[in-house]
């Protein structure tokens, strides 16, 4: 079995693009410009810009926080995008999700410039995804499939189940595997909450992607011997041997399935890093124009 060290090559591309960080300064140009928009105070949402914020300077980007309490406004929040959307000093931004519930999440993410959205969220990128154009990727299913790559795995022909059909991983995950391109050409199963008989489906799969938030939900019975395993799940379970009082579990009962894979990502390590450092790739290429022409 071997565990996939996503915050390995997380690091290793993060040192690549500093690189080019530092390249275009000896070339005079600006270097690129995150911001982000945090509201209220949920802890994973700050541990996950926090960790943005971190990333931005690893690589050598200027980032901005932008914060609001819980109770900003949609019509706050849509002048603070279209200000973002204006501004020529802002390459991309993004709107940590989730937000609160009086807040229309579909309406801020059409309010984003596409051509900032280095989240991948907004429908032109998830439209331009699903038919192969250039796009930003949405960030955990880009480092996903870069994962797989770095590890040699094939896709090509392999019978690959996603377990969730979330907008951020699930389905563009699913696009991504099934697209007609060196990175794709699996055969994608999409199973969800009213899929029967799920362990029928995961017992044919060469590669499992378990993104639906429910810790432990993959069980050994449920894996082909030789299987890839990648778990998306981070749910905070209470732990009162860690000093924050909670620990961080995936989807994957990984102790019982772990010596039945031969790849396996842990929880925390493997996908989370990879989806900060595609965000900051995605944000290269804005910085670059690199997707879309500048204005
Ligand atoms: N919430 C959970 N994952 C993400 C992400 O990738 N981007 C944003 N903006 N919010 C998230």
């Amino acid at each position: 079995m071997t565990l996939i060290d996503g915050k390995r090559v997380a690091d290793e591309i993060k040192a690549e693009i500093a690189a080019e960080t530092a390249a275009m300064e000896a070339r005079g140009e600006r270097r690129p410009h995150l911001a982000a928009i945090l509201v209220g105070h949920d802890g994973g949402s700050e541990t996950y810009v926090a960790h943005k914020v971190k990333a931005c300077e690893q690589c050598g980007f200027r980032s901005t926080l932008i914060r609001y309490e819980e109770d900003v406004t949609e019509a706050e929040l849509l002048e603070a995008i279209g200000k973002l959307n204006a501004d020529p000093e802002v390459d991309g931004f993004i709107v940590q999700l989730p937000l609160p519930r009086h807040i229309s999440e579909q309406r801020i993410i059409e309010a984003i410039d596409y051509r900032k959205d280095v989240d991948g969220f907004h429908p032109i990128n998830v439209g331009r995804m699903s038919i192969g154009l250039p796009c930003f990727v949405s960030a955990t299913p880009a480092g996903i499939v870069e994962l797989l790559d770095r590890y040699d795995i094939p896709t090509r022909g392999a019978r690959c189940v996603v377990l969730g059909r979330s907008n951020i991983v699930g389905k563009p995950v699913a696009s991504l595997l099934m697209q007609k391109a060196p990175r794709g050409n699996a055969t994608v199963t999409v199973c969800h909450s009213a899929t029967p008989d799920i362990k029928e489906i995961t017992r044919e799969a060469d590669i499992i992607i378990a993104a639906l938030g429910s810790p432990g939900f993959v069980t050994a019975d449920m894996v082909k011997p030789g299987a890839t395993i990648i778990d998306v799940g981070t749910t905070r379970v209470a732990d009162a041997t860690r000093k924050s009082g909670f620990r961080l579990r995936g989807d994957v009962d990984f102790d019982n399935v772990a010596p039945l894979c031969s790849h396996i990502t842990p929880v925390p390590g493997g996908v989370g890093p990879m989806t900060i450092v595609s965000l900051m790739r995605n944000t290269l290429l804005a910085a670059r124009h690199e997707i879309y022409p500048a204005n």
